[in-house]
């Protein structure tokens, strides 16, 4: 070889080297299926580190001109066309292992994938509403006046007029909640919500809490946003929040997020005593809390549970619903009630992300706020959750006695279970699949992997105690497999 790189060139030697082969290679000096030099040989005659042969080499391999095949060492890959013209396909395998986004974990993938296909699954994985619940008359008289020449344009990006001063006063009157519409924020559920304020009001390396086990941990938001976590253990009671305090002091932690009322995924509710110190904690060291809120208005025994929001003085907590566990998952209307300020630079941020929420959407979802027979939904839906509950638990009971384990919620949809014994999460996972059963394993929600998830609000009633007979009979195989 004639040529070497000038190692005395502000361009790196890997790309040098790179840049020399892709010429080669292109112009076809190197045809299809050719073996380039071996990364040590090649190290060897241009007196460079391996490491940096191996770089260059992986260079040529996310370009998508070469393949590196294990015993053959750097192969070209490209593709001639009849007329001999040369092409080279984007190499798709690089450009999926890229991106902002990291993949969800492994498991929660599998759960979507299976819940995506058309197989019969009983779904004790994903939150939502079965079928009966739907308040589907409701939804269905709300689309039936839909004005729709009026509504075929963009959206206010803040969401439009009618909605949030519907959510103003549906805070109001159910959560009793201050807010007015230019305090709010239309987002595409609680989930956009979180997203926005984690990457418009956070940077790099800043520390936050979360619960341990949450939904949030299973966000990859968090860790794609470079943000340092730090877990808040949830006990009967919910977090200790003097264990802020203490993460404070080692971390300054910048921010607190809480889903306190019917948590999931462990159905408790954070006491009264411990939402008042909470934002006492906040106040004092300046620590915003946000707080996600989907369930309260699903307590069984119609009690409503204060927010944090609802007795927060100072304007310390970013308040998070959602329409999903009340009326549909798929309308995908969520929002932000938070100071004027707070608003608008997660507006402008979701201009940046969509464009504003969908107004179709947007005007069922006021319709369905402003109606009467709204109460009467509510009503039904903490009737019909409690119900689902009390079929799972007694099928728990008669399936697994003492071997599962779990406190009863008062509100909310999911079920938090111990299961005793030996056995192995992916193990029992696999095998509820095969018995026509999928569940959350804990660990996707950063527990240790005793814990699986059971909601139980996506299951008609007939199917609850097929679907936990068959999870049992996936556990005693589980344990049996030890
Ligand atoms: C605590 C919590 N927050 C947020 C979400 C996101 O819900 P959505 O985006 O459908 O409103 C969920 C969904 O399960 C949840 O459980």
């Amino acid at each position: 070889m004639e040529w070497s790189p000038d190692k005395s060139s502000r361009v790196p030697v890997y790309i040098q080297i790179a840049d020399y082969f892709e010429t080669r290679i292109v112009n076809g000096e190197y045809p299809s299926g050719s073996s380039l030099p071996s990364e040590r040989a090649l190290a060897a005659l241009l007196e460079v580190n391996r490491s940096t042969i191996v770089s260059a080499y992986d260079q040529l391999n996310s370009l998508g001109l070469v393949r590196r095949i294990k015993g053959l060492g750097t192969v070209v890959n490209l593709q001639a066309s009849e007329e001999g013209i040369v092409k080279r396909v984007p190499n798709w395998e690089e450009y999926v292992k890229g991106g902002f986004l990291p993949l969800n974990d492994p498991l929660t993938r599998r759960i979507h994938k299976i819940v995506g296909s058309d197989k019969p699954y009983i779904n004790f994985a994903i939150g939502e509403l079965s079928a009966d619940l739907f308040p589907v008359t409701l939804m269905q008289e709300a689309h039936s006046q839909l004005e729709i020449t009026q509504y075929l344009g963009y959206e206010h990006i803040q969401g439009n007029l009618k909605l949030r001063e519907a959510i103003a006063n549906h805070l109001e009157t159910h959560r009793t909640i201050k807010s007015s519409s230019s305090s709010i924020l239309v987002t595409s559920g609680a989930q956009q919500a979180i997203q926005l304020i984690v990457q418009s009001l956070l940077k790099s390396g800043d520390a936050v809490a979360i619960e341990d086990p949450s939904y949030s941990y299973s966000l990859p938001i968090f860790h794609s946003a470079g943000l340092k976590t730090y877990r808040l253990p949830v006990e009967d009671e919910g977090i200790d929040p003097e264990q802020i305090v203490s993460l404070y002091k080692q971390h300054r932690i910048k921010m607190v997020f809480v889903n306190p009322i019917y948590h999931n995924p462990t159905g408790t509710t954070l006491s009264c005593e411990r939402r008042k110190r909470l934002l006492e904690i906040s106040t004092k060291y300046g620590i915003a809390i946000v707080e996600d809120d989907p369930y309260s208005l699903t307590s069984y025994d119609q009690q409503s549970v204060s927010t944090l929001k609802s007795i927060d003085q100072d304007g310390s907590v970013l308040y998070v619903s959602s329409l999903s566990k009340i009326v549909s998952t798929g309308l995908r209307i969520g929002w932000i009630a938070g100071p004027q300020s707070v608003i608008q630079r997660l507006t402008d941020a979701k201009q940046q992300l969509d464009f504003g929420h969908s107004n179709i959407s947007q005007w069922i979802a006021s319709q369905l706020l402003t109606s009467r027979e709204l109460d009467n939904h509510l009503a039904r839906l903490r009737i019909g959750l409690q119900k689902k509950l009390e079929l799972t638990v007694e099928a728990i009971r008669a399936e697994m006695g003492d071997e599962a384990r779990f406190n009863i919620p008062l509100g909310g949809i999911h079920l938090w279970c111990e299961l005793q014994g030996e056995w192995d999460e992916l193990r029992l996972f696999d095998l509820a699949i095969g018995n026509g059963v999928i569940f959350t394993p804990g660990s996707t929600l950063g527990s240790s992997d005793r814990h699986i998830r059971i909601t139980f609000s996506k299951m008609e009633d007939h199917l609850i105690a097929k679907g936990i007979s068959g999870l049992a009979a996936a556990y005693r195989a589980a344990k049996a497999a030890r």
